[in-house]
């Protein structure tokens, strides 16, 4: 198979990934929450981002290298956490912290992710993230961090954008949960998805390894085994408000790199800065979490206004490309982070997907940069068309 011409930009994996993965976690990868309307307004707005190309500037070489936190990646973007994500498609954190790792680019994994944070760090080595929905009990929120810290991470994503119990009126539906609740209808769609189905079986039944061992922790929250003891700790005991007093106690516990992960309002960006945090993450959860949310295009010029040239922001929620890429870089984040499409890969071409789009989304960004006469990513805010 001829990679570079049957996939040359993410939106043919995409379709590849419309065909490959059942519905139930179809709509779970691709799908928003309401009418969707939030995950079409990071799109739009991301292509209402224009470039003005410059040709007697010289912008053959563009350099793509980035540095953060002391580090140097080989690109200006990385994988943001995808909970669940060996549910959408086996075996899929190894797989992306691998190529992360071959592509020099960070992997986060989520709390809720079905490969533990051991194994993954020593597969993505340093470059390994590790993204946090905080247990309600500090005991928990001690020992996560400490597997995190002894096992060498070194950079935490302190997700704050799901206060409050989340309803994507598809996983409602189709009573999405891990273990999966397989019933008649799904196994009816995996039946006929079998490439899915068989690489599911292969690697076993996924579990949110990573919160096992506190399953237990308390006998109130050891209501039975599997299924009930799982999803009565994910909606029961994970995540909630994070108050500026639970955020002082995670930034007491971990003395690594933090950076806030949802943030969307100028005023707060300053506010999360000023009590501790190393940077921020503008996001909207890719458009999951309220489906009024503007998109990350419109708020992240503020939010770099507020918080000044020198205070480190990520930004993510729709981007599809090394365009895109560079359209963010050009209002003003230094880094991009992507969910669904490196999932969509996988869904594409399996254990050769991460590496293959970690490689065009590259190429794009250079074509990019090339055809607008950028050869820097300082630069690139420059090449912002005014309107
Ligand atoms: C299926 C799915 C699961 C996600 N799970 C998590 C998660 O566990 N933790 C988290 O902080 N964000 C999670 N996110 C949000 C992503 O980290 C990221 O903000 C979002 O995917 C960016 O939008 P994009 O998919 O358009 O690139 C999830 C997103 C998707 C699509």
């Amino acid at each position: 198979m001829n990679l570079d011409k049957q996939y040359p930009c993410v939106a043919d994996m995409e379709a590849a990934a419309q065909r490959r993965i059942p519905q139930f976690m179809r709509e779970y990868l691709f799908g928003g929450l309401g009418g969707g309307v939030s995950v079409q307004k990071n799109r739009q707005a991301l292509n209402q981002v224009e470039l003005m190309p410059r040709y007697l500037s010289d912008g053959n070489k563009p350099e793509i290298h980035r540095q953060l936190f002391g580090r140097t990646y080989d690109a200006p973007f990385g994988v943001a956490p995808v909970g669940l994500s060996g549910l959408v498609w086996a075996n899929s954190e190894v797989i992306l912290a691998a190529a992360a790792k071959a592509h020099n680019i960070p992997y986060t994994l989520s709390t809720v992710a079905t490969a533990s944070l051991e194994e993954i760090r020593k597969v993505a080595g340093e470059n390994a993230w590790f993204q946090l929905y905080t247990p309600k009990e500090p005991e928990v929120v001690k020992d996560l961090l400490g597997r995190c810290k002894s096992v060498g991470y070194e950079t935490l994503l302190l997700t704050v954008d799901v206060p409050y119990a989340t309803r994507r009126e598809h996983d409602i539906r189709n009573g999405v949960s891990v273990p999966p609740n397989f019933d008649l209808k799904t196994l009816s769609q995996m039946v006929s998805h079998p490439g899915w189905a068989l690489r599911m079986l292969r690697a076993g039944v996924p579990e949110f390894v990573n919160l096992k061992p506190y399953f237990a922790v308390k006998p109130s929250f050891n209501v039975g085994k599997s299924i009930k003891a799982s999803t009565h700790f994910i909606s029961e005991r994970l995540g909630g408000h994070i108050s500026a007093q639970r955020f002082d106690q995670i930034r007491d516990l971990w003395s690594g790199k933090l950076l806030v992960k949802g943030v969307m309002d100028p005023t707060e960006a300053k506010q999360y800065l000023a009590m501790g945090a190393d940077g921020l993450v503008i996001s909207n959860h890719g458009g999951r979490q309220l489906d009024a949310a503007p998109s990350t295009v419109s708020v992240l010029p503020a939010i770099r206004a507020a918080v000044g040239p020198m205070a480190t922001l990520l930004v993510d929620s729709g981007v599809r490309t090394g365009l895109d890429v560079a359209r963010m870089l050009a209002l003003g984040s230094d880094f991009v982070l992507m969910g669904r499409p490196f999932l969509f890969a996988l869904a594409a071409m399996d254990r050769q997907g991460g590496e293959h789009v970690m490689k065009i989304l590259k190429a794009e960004l250079r074509s990019a940069m090339g055809q607008i006469g950028c050869s820097t990513l300082q630069d690139l805010p420059s090449f912002l068309a005014c309107k």
